[in-house]
Formats: structure tokens, sequence, C-alpha cells
């Protein structure tokens, strides 16, 4: 063996001796970069695009957010929203599917200190338990909106959902807005899980008959016609014989001010 090739074997033990992993036939390799996201990267079932801070903003002050709310971001992205409402102080759960978007979130969630109150879970949005939500918000599709609209209709009386950009089709918004000094995804809508008062009642000696399309109601009280008939969760209001009627919905039965009425089977 020449000098050389002796000099060159013993760098080669040395380095194997001194490099972690080398000896064993691994091959040296820089430490894997944290993950990044990027706006527009696939997802299940939409993109992932976040919603800026502005339009976060506005749909947390429409959906009126209370440090008693529980709010369910279905599709959580880098938690924003999530985190957002747990500053505010409600306790906020995110559902993500990436795996990797649930770690970025969980960290940015320690960073923002607000760990304890802003969680993730990975999983499927449409398996998720909405069942806790008072608050439920959404960026998602106008079809994965319309997926969900059953599911969210049924859910208790007053859970105000609020979405970013993407309507329910004829389930229009109770309140929608548009954010100043945005510039994209700008618009925030909020709707109010109406009640369900289709039906006939018994008022007093008249029979009350309701129908009900989403959070507005028709129908007629006697003989007389019902007009601006609306729900705003279990709150009942409408006019019929030149008399408004205001009360809520507990029930099967409407309670108003002097007023009250009962479902007839
Ligand atoms: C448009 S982004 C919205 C992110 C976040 N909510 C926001 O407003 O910034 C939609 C997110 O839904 C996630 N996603 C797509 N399909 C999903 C599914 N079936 N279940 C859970 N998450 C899903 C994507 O990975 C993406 O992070």
């Amino acid at each position: 063996m020449s000098r050389i090739t002796r000099v060159g074997r013993s760098a080669l033990v040395a380095l194997c001796l001194f490099t972690p992993g080398l000896a064993s036939g691994q091959a040296v390799q820089d430490p894997p970069k944290p993950f990044e996201p990027v706006s527009g990267q696939a997802g299940k079932d939409v993109v992932w695009v976040p919603t800026p801070q502005s339009t976060v903003d506005a749909m947390l002050d429409l959906a009126k957010l209370t440090p008693s709310d529980h709010l369910i971001d279905l599709g959580a992205g880098n938690g924003i929203t999530v985190i957002t409402a747990a500053k505010r102080g409600a306790t906020a759960v995110g559902v993500e599917f990436n795996p990797d978007m649930v770690a970025l979130a969980r960290g940015k969630a320690q960073e923002a200190g607000v760990s304890g109150r802003a969680t993730f879970v990975q999983g499927d949005l449409f398996e998720a338990d909405l069942s806790k939500a008072t608050v439920i918000t959404l960026f998602l599709l106008p079809e994965i909106n319309m997926k969900l609209r059953p599911s969210l209709l049924d859910l208790k009386p007053g859970t105000r959902v609020v979405a970013n950009s993407f309507d329910m089709e004829d389930w229009e918004p109770d309140v929608r807005v548009t954010v100043p000094e945005c510039t994209s995804w700008c618009t925030a809508m909020a709707w109010i899980v109406p009640a369900k008062v289709t039906g006939a009642w018994q008022l007093g000696k008249e029979m009350l008959t309701l129908t009900q399309r989403f959070q507005f109601v028709g129908g007629t009280l006697g003989a007389a016609g019902i007009t601006d008939g609306r729900l705003s969760g279990a709150a009942l209001t409408f006019t019929a014989g030149g008399r408004t009627y205001t009360g809520r919905v507990e029930g099967d039965r409407l309670v108003g001010d002097g007023w009250s009425a009962t479902r007839l089977p």
C-alpha cells in the first residue's frame, strides 16, 4: 500500500468514527427543514389558502364570539382562526386533515401562549363531532358548504356559522360584511341556526300554522296571513292581524310576552 493510500484510509476511518451514523453505512444528511406551507398547496377536499387576519377578525366579530363560546374551525390550516378565537378567550378546536399543518398550528398556538384553549385534531372535517360547537367557522368551497349544510341546520338553534367568502346558496346569511382595506378573501358571512317551527300550533283559541324557509317564516294565524316572520336562533317574531308577536321556541312551546302557543301533534 502506498503512503498516500495509507493516509487516505486513516482519514476515512477517523471520519467514520467521528460522524454519527456513517460507520453503520448511513449517508450524511442535512437536518430536516421545518415544514413551510405554501398558499394553494393541495388538501384533501380543498387547497390551503389562509384567511387574512382582518377577515378572521371580522368573522369572529360577526359571530359575537365571547369567552363562553366553543368554536370549531373545519379545515383549520395554520390555525389562524382557532388561535385568534382563543386569544379572545374562547375555547377553540381546529379540525385539519394534513398532519404537517396540524403540527404547525399547534406550534403557533404554543408560541401565542394559547395552547390550553386552542387545540387541533388531525382528521376529516366530514367526520367531526360538531355537537359541542356554539360557533363553526368555514373557509372551504361552495360545494363543501352545501354538503355540510344539513348537519349545520341540525345544530342547536342559535349556533352561529361563519364563513369566509363562500355562501350556502338559498340559506341566506343573517349578516354579511366586506372587510375594508382588504385585498383578497374579504367577505365574512354569518348564519344563526334557526329553530324548526314548521307545523300547527294552538295559540289561544286560534290555530297558528307556520311554514319556514330557513330563518324566514310564513303562514297563518286563524284567517290572518303572517308577515315579517323571522327566526334568529330560537327567537321568533311575526306579525298577524295587526299585532306583532315576539317570543322564543322552547321545545314544543312558543313563549312570548303575553302569549304562548303549543305544538299540535
Ligand atoms: C382554504 S384552507 C382554510 C384554512 C383556515 N381555516 C383558514 O381560514 O385560514 C382549507 C383547509 O382545509 C383543509 N382540508 C381540506 N380537506 C379537508 C378535510 N376533508 N378534512 C379536514 N381538513 C381538510 C386543507 O388542508 C386546508 O388547510
